[in-house]
């Protein structure tokens, strides 16, 4: 099977949370991780496409809408579907049972007009489907019941020419991934700031049965000073 070079980038507090924390220095924070990944000029990256789990898309795109099927929609043909095999950014949507109200096909996250992709599972309904075909979002199909990473990675290689993604989070997604041995590289730009909260997601969150909690360690490729405090860490994921 094909696999990009996958890299989680994700913007952390000192405390290791990835939520939005309203002060000047995350803000700081949060534009320097964006340039990063996604600016075309500042692109250190190199990334086709940034893949994110399917609560961080209902928090910032599709805001908990219920999405508008029609179930009496006539059955769509069997297997994957590419709307768009040439563009210039994807955003990579990890939904196994196709939840998410979307109502067009891209995002504008950074000023970056990225074509969706919806990763589902033989879950998601005949009908939710037809949703997307009618948007002109790309879906493509990786597992019977749970979803296979392998499987989504190697796709995306084959069917939209990628060979470097970025895992853009939240914590579920980071872990499930790294977890299932399919992560080269963790960037991380880390906010000079904390809250202590003992309830938000963190950069690594195990959820059953995605993945569970398990000890690993990294080593460091790189660690850099940024803008306001702000430092920059890249680690490779060893080997266990
Ligand atoms: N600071 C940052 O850089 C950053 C970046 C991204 C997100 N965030 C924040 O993180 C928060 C959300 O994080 P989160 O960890 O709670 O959720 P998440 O990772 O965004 O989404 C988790 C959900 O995605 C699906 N999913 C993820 N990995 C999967 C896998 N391997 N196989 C099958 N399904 C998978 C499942 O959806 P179902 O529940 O539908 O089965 C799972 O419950 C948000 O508040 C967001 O704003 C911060």
């Amino acid at each position: 099977m094909k696999k990009p070079y996958v890299i989680i980038h994700t913007l952390t507090s000192l405390d290791g949370k990835i939520n939005t924390i309203d002060l000047p220095q995350f803000h700081s924070a949060a534009l320097q991780y964006e340039q990063l990944a996604l600016h075309a000029d500042q692109q250190v990256f190199n990334f086709q496409g940034y893949l994110n789990g399917r609560v961080t898309t209902d928090d910032n795109v599709t805001h908990y809408r219920k999405p508008d099927v029609n179930e009496m929609a006539d059955k769509v043909p069997e297997g994957d579907f590419v709307a768009q095999a040439n563009a210039s950014m994807y955003y990579v949507s990890i939904d196994p049972t196709g939840r998410l109200g979307w109502k067009e096909n891209h995002v504008d996250y950074a000023n970056i007009n990225s074509h969706v992709i919806a990763v589902l599972t033989e879950k998601a309904s005949n009908a939710y489907k037809d949703l997307l075909r009618r948007l002109d979002i790309s879906y493509i199909i990786a597992g019977k019941h749970e979803l296979d990473n392998a499987l989504v990675l190697h796709k995306l290689t084959a069917l939209f020419g990628m060979d470097r993604v970025m895992i853009g989070g939240g914590g579920v997604l980071n872990w499930s991934y790294l977890q299932s041995g399919l992560v080269d590289e963790v960037s991380i730009l880390m906010a000079p700031i904390a809250d202590a909260s003992p309830d938000t997601p963190s950069l690594f969150i195990a959820k059953e049965p995605l993945s569970k909690a398990q000890p690993r360690s990294f080593s460091l490729i790189e660690v850099k000073p940024l803008k306001d405090s702000t430092v920059w860490l890249r680690y490779k994921v060893n080997k266990e």
